[in-house]
């Protein structure tokens, strides 16, 4: 938390690469879109429950999706935890990943369900049909699916996707797809398309549209299943109404940025791996990502992640993250880099990667 509040005091100075967001400018009438709603002081009143006219419409025609029900919550990460208390109860399983996103995981505790941890810091660098099967019991009520995967970047093919949707068709679990990743994957599919009845998708504005502050995202369910689900809706009262217009001025305008900043963060990653390739004893687990981000292995160097973390914030004002926010079990062996940041601002981490870790070998 120290490196948190030492980064946020000074905030403009710093490289923000630890949290997957986004800080590429996507389109000028985004801003507009903010500012507009404030000078209008449409904040006075509580915006509209189902979500900003045209919104839940945008999203839906965003994933090609038609017959499922919205929801607008503040981020994904409260679609995620309205889920996860609506659905699960005590001694539910639910099949998931090490590592994962784990404030997921914490939910699904809340709930007295636990998680079962596939462990995918080895070859694919994420979870096999086989591996999920193997995994399900009379207990399981819930597949986790994060595509793609953070913090490995690791994205799933179509005939998985197929695959794991049969395997949950099959036990008649809920597949919970968390597409906050999607824009980043050359080719992603939605679990949606193959088993309508029991995904819920879970969308984020923070990632490809840069507005994680904002704190907007949704869930996408079946209306059979959204009906349950809202009863445990923690904000009845809906979402920030400038977060909305922003979100929607996002997808309207997406065509025009998304492809600036996908070009982006590729020459990002290429110019990571160049320089990681140049240092003994560290690699790329997983290259290229298919998200704004990926990890760089340097247990054989024996660096501690969390002293690489405080190191190069506090030295070169570049905030990545260790790999235990996301691992407890191999969290020691890497580090987490987001690469969705301004070209110059890559090129100092590329800069300051060598010396920090000649400093601390
Ligand atoms: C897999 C995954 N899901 C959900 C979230 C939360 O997204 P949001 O900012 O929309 O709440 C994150 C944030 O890092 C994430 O990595």
């Amino acid at each position: 938390m120290e490196e948190f509040a030492h980064a946020h005091k000074q905030w403009k100075e710093v490289v923000w690469m630890s949290q997957n967001t986004n800080t590429i400018p996507t389109d000028p009438s985004v801003i507009e879109a903010i500012k507009s709603a404030a000078d209008e002081r449409l904040y006075n009143l509580y915006p509209f429950k189902k979500g900003l006219f045209g919104l839940p419409e945008a999203i839906l025609s965003e994933l090609g999706m038609s017959d499922q029900d919205v929801l607008v919550t503040n981020g994904a990460i409260e679609a995620l935890y309205i889920l996860n208390r609506a659905l699960l109860s005590e001694g539910d399983e639910v099949v998931a990943t090490d590592p994962s996103f784990m404030p997921i995981h914490h939910q699904i505790g809340l709930s007295k369900a636990k998680p079962v941890e596939i462990g995918i810091y080895k070859d694919p660098y994420k979870m096999t049909p086989e591996e999920v099967n193997e995994a399900v019991t009379e207990k399981t009520k819930m597949l986790l699916l994060i595509d793609p995967l953070n913090p490995l970047g690791t994205d799933y093919r179509r005939d998985e996707v197929r695959a794991f949707s049969e395997i949950a068709q099959d036990h008649d679990l809920w597949l919970v797809d968390d597409i906050t990743y999607r824009d980043f994957s050359d080719d992603h599919t939605l679990s949606a398309e193959f088993y309508p009845e029991k995904s819920l998708t879970v969308y984020s504005f923070s990632k490809n549209c840069g507005l994680a502050g904002m704190r907007i995202g949704a869930l996408l369910a079946p209306p059979a299943a959204m009906n349950d689900i809202v009863k445990f809706d923690t904000n009845v009262l809906s979402v920030n109404i400038l977060a909305q217009k922003a979100a929607l001025a996002s997808l309207e305008t997406k065509e025009r940025w998304i492809g600036n900043v996908m070009k982006i963060c590729r020459n990002n990653q290429e110019r990571i791996k160049s320089a990681v390739d140049k240092i003994d004893g560290a690699f790329l687990p997983v290259y290229p990502s298919y998200t704004n981000m990926f990890v760089i292995d340097v247990n054989e160097l024996g660096i501690d992640p969390d002293k690489f973390e405080t190191k190069i914030l506090y030295d070169h004002n570049i905030f990545v993250r260790s790999g235990n926010y996301v691992s407890k079990k191999y969290g020691p062996n890497f580090v987490r880099v987001s690469f969705s940041v301004p070209e110059d601002q890559c090129k100092k981490f590329v800069e300051a990667l060598g010396p920090t870790i000649e400093s601390m070998t």
